[in-house]
């Protein structure tokens, strides 16, 4: 990245949580960047200088080809996707509409317009249910238990096909829970994560629902594995890097986590003892495709590319709190 002559990339999916922190950081290096968002928030943006946005569908596969031309585009963050694991359930087909045509669409398009490298971003929901087999490395097995992990899996395939193909270099990143903001106008304040949901229900003063409260964990609570935001943009852009040097020669799936597990509970008695403030917790019962224990493994990134996580869980839930309230 840093050794190209003014190199040009197209973030899909640029106003969203991780696609605008992503353009912030891209910005702050004096990389060119191009955002391509069927749903632009520009609130997002109004601290940025150069960003270009891009209104548009990634399932207009034509619209998306002449944009990557018209901007000489050489690379693509693929982020672009519809996220929430509850609606996969009651609407799989939009996930596939979405996902997974929307996935195969991007490829076409980086295919015609004579992109060779691609980062795409996955998630940790591609892996079967871990059984007690902590942390999970890449060589897990995959077999999601709802349609958003499995449209991730399809996704998968495809950008793995993307460099079978001949067509350049692919990296898959699997994201595990990500949380954190720069600041108050890239903060996911609609987000449907447990971190910005909880940081609502202090602020509104609203119930807090927990799902499950008697599973094999030490405190009976779901435990997830969470990375901080400024380590994901750092993985993207490493991933990019990693493809540039082996230019058109390698595919490559990692994990993207801190190898730390943390509990519902534990969240909730760290942003309560943070805030200052309480709340009124309800436990119900586990949610159907909603896995027990996710914790990642991170070695294989790290030897890739010399990445390792930065922040912990303590400066996630305190930025989630600073930023959520302004
Ligand atoms: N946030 C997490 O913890 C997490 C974890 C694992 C994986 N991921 C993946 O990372 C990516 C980004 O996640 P996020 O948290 O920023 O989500 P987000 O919902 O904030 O952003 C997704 C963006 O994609 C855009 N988009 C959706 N459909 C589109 C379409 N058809 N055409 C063009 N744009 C479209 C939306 O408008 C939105 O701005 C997604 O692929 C998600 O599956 C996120």
């Amino acid at each position: 990245m840093e050794g190209k002559q003014n190199p040009v990339y197209l973030v899909t999916g640029g106003s969203g949580y991780i696609g605008s922190h992503l353009i912030h950081e891209l910005e702050s290096k004096n990389i060119e960047a191009i955002s391509f968002d069927s749903n632009i928030n520009l609130r997002k943006f109004s601290g940025f200088k150069s960003i270009r946005h891009v209104r548009g569908d990634i399932n207009d596969t034509k619209f998306l080809r002449d944009t990557i031309m018209a901007y000489r585009v050489e690379g693509v963050f693929h982020l672009a996707a519809l996220k929430s694991v509850t609606e996969s359930l009651r609407n799989p087909i939009k996930y596939d509409l979405v996902n997974v045509g929307g996935t195969a669409s991007v490829l076409e398009a980086c295919k015609d317009g004579g992109v060779k490298n691609l980062v795409f971003s996955s998630s940790a929901a591609v892996y079967a249910p871990n059984l007690g087999t902590n942390p999970i490395n890449e060589d897990h097995e995959l077999a999601s238990i709802n349609p958003y992990g499995d449209s991730k899996i399809s996704g998968e395939k495809m950008i793995k096909d993307f460099w079978l193909e001949g067509n350049g270099s692919s990296i898959c990143l699997r994201l595990f829970n990500v949380g954190g903001s720069k600041n108050s106008i890239l903060y996911d304040s609609k987000g449907e994560n447990v971190m910005p949901k909880l940081a609502r229900s202090f602020l509104n003063g609203t119930r807090f629902d927990v799902y499950g409260s008697d599973l094999a964990t030490p405190d009976g609570t779901c435990v997830r594995d969470y990375v901080h935001i400024d380590d994901v943009t750092s993985a993207f852009l490493k991933s990019m890097s990693l493809l540039e040097v082996n230019f058109g020669t390698m595919h490559g799936v990692f994990n993207v986590c801190s190898e730390i597990g943390v509990s519902v509970n534990q969240i909730i008695t760290e942003m309560r003892d943070y805030s200052g403030l309480d709340i009124e917790v309800n436990y119900s019962e586990h949610r159907e495709g909603d896995q027990v224990v996710v914790i990642g493994g991170n070695q294989k990134i790290t030897s890739a590319m010399n990445w390792i996580p930065s922040k912990n869980i303590s400066q996630i839930i305190q930025e989630t709190w600073d930023h959520s309230q302004l």
